[in-house]
This record gives structure tokens, sequence and C-alpha cells, in this order.
């Protein structure tokens, strides 16, 4: 049993929250979007996927997985915090990683212990070293 942190709970963060849960993992998923969070809490999905809610509700009973807008209390007790945030492309391709930059930093900013960081987002090779490059320079 592993506690995670993941941050961003729309299409790939809450699947992959809630699969790390169903498994039997520690879940606490993050989100800045305040309404999404809210509506989690009382068994809204913010997405339709096949089977989701139930795996959701399932793993919210039995305590597994929790949501929260606060990096504080994500972070708490994490191993590893997935950072699952939108990269949306630019005009040209690109991807903007302005998100994944703000991810990086508050997780800096909250984390008690040392902890494993997951870029789970798409991201460019090299987003490795420049997230880590922010963490230790938060
Ligand atoms: N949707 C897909 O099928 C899919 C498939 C493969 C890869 N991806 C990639 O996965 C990543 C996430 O995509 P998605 O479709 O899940 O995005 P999404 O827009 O559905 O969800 C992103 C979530 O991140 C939250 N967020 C933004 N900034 C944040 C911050 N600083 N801290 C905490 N939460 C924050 C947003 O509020 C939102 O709920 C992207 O890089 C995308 O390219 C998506």
């Amino acid at each position: 049993m592993k506690q995670i942190c993941v941050v961003g709970v729309g299409y790939v963060g809450l699947v992959t929250a809630a699969c790390f849960a169903d498994l039997g993992n520690r879940v606490t998923a993050l989100d800045v979007n305040e309404q999404r969070v809210e509506n989690l809490k009382k068994g809204i999905m913010p997405i339709y996927e096949p089977g989701l809610d139930e795996l959701v509700k399932r793993n919210v009973n039995s305590g597994r997985i929790t949501f929260t807008t606060s990096y504080k209390e994500a972070l708490k007790d994490a191993e590893y915090a997935f950072i699952a945030v939108g990269t949306p492309s630019d005009a040209k391709g690109a991807a903007d990683l302005q998100y994944v930059a703000a991810a990086a930093k508050s997780i800096a900013e909250n984390m008690n212990a040392p902890l494993i960081i997951i870029n789970k987002s798409t991201v460019p090779i090299g987003t490795g070293d420049w997230v880590a490059d922010i963490v230790k320079g938060a």
C-alpha cells in the first residue's frame, strides 16, 4: 500500500487516482478547481468514463480516495506525486507547460518529506529535469 497524491483531476488524473485507489493504495486527489473538487466529494464526476463513478464511489466509501484543493493536505505523508494537469498545445503545436510549472512549484512549497514526482501529463523530453530544477529552486 502506497500513499499517493495525484495533482489534477481531469480525464487522466481522475482515472489514475481511482485506479490506484482500487488497487489498494491511499490516494489524495487534488485540483485547483474548487467546483470540481466539491462535486467529486458529492460523487458528481467531471467527465464520462464507463464505470468511473462506481469505481470512485467504492473507493471513497472505503476511505482509499479523498479529494482536496489543499496541497498541504494532499502531500501529507505522500510518497509519490503524479502531475496530471493540462498541457494544451499552442498554435505551433508546442505544449503549454505553465500548469505543470505551477503544480511543481506548489508541490515544492508544500511537501514536508522526500517524495517521488512523476510527470503523467504529456510533456516534451527534458521536462523531468526542468521540473526537478523548479522543485529545487522553490
Ligand atoms: N485526456 C486524454 O485522453 C489524454 C490522453 C493522454 C494524455 N493526456 C495528457 O494528460 C494531461 C492531462 O490531460 P487531461 O485531459 O486530464 O486534462 P484536463 O483539462 O481534463 O484536467 C486537468 C486538470 O488539472 C487541473 N489543474 C490545472 N492546473 C493545476 C494546478 N496548478 N494544480 C492542480 N490542478 C491543476 C485543472 O483544473 C483540471 O481539472 C495533459 O498533458 C494531456 O495532454 C490526456
